[in-house]
């Protein structure tokens, strides 16, 4: 069986992963919200935005590239993993695990700009973009793969942001207050 770790199979792998973090939080923030009886000012919504984003990532990648039997199963098994690393990170130490997502979106976007660069020089095939992406982005029936990266790089530079904000608001300490970051759509 061939060992394939090419980009868009990275893509794959990663995406079981990242869809997490936000499904994780949003989780945890709905039941304590429940439980203290009071507004999340919005945390919750983006949170799970967030998860339902990172998915669709997925639905697209999936598309240009697809694991093999092997691959799923371990993909099974260290999501798991995974999950309840994060939830329990999330349970016992919320600020550093949105600053631990913060990070990782950094360097996603750094990443995704390597992928650009390397469909511009013509190293990586600029395939037709998958349909479930035109229609997720509101791309244009021409939309190419860079155009699909350029939408994932952004909305990755927005989650890099959010996430160093919701870090330093609980920082701050006390309930979260309102979402009144910036974020910024393009990569750096
Ligand atoms: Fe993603």
């Amino acid at each position: 069986m061939p060992v394939r770790l090419d980009v868009d199979q990275l893509r794959v792998h990663a995406h079981p992963f990242t869809g997490a973090p936000g499904m994780v939080g949003g989780l945890l923030r709905h039941l304590q919200s429940l439980r203290q009886i009071r507004d999340d000012r919005g945390w919750i919504s983006e949170l799970l935005d967030e998860a339902e984003n990172e998915r669709m990532h997925l639905m697209t990648f999936v598309q240009i590239a697809q694991p093999t039997r092997l691959e799923r199963y371990v993909i099974m098994f260290t999501q798991a993993v995974f999950y309840n690393f994060y939830f329990f990170l999330y349970l016992l130490a919320p600020r550093t695990a949105h600053r631990v997502v913060g990070y990782f979106e950094e360097e996603a976007v750094a990443s995704y700009t390597q992928y650009l660069e390397e469909i511009d020089a013509g190293r990586h095939e600029n395939v037709a973009a998958p349909r479930v992406a035109i229609d997720y982005w509101g791309l244009p029936d021409s939309a190419t793969l860079r155009d699909v990266i350029l939408a994932v790089r952004a909305d990755k530079a927005g989650r890099r942001d959010r996430n160093h904000c919701f870090a330093d608001t609980l920082k701050q300490g006390g309930w979260p207050k309102g979402l009144s970051h910036t974020v910024s759509a393009e990569g750096s």
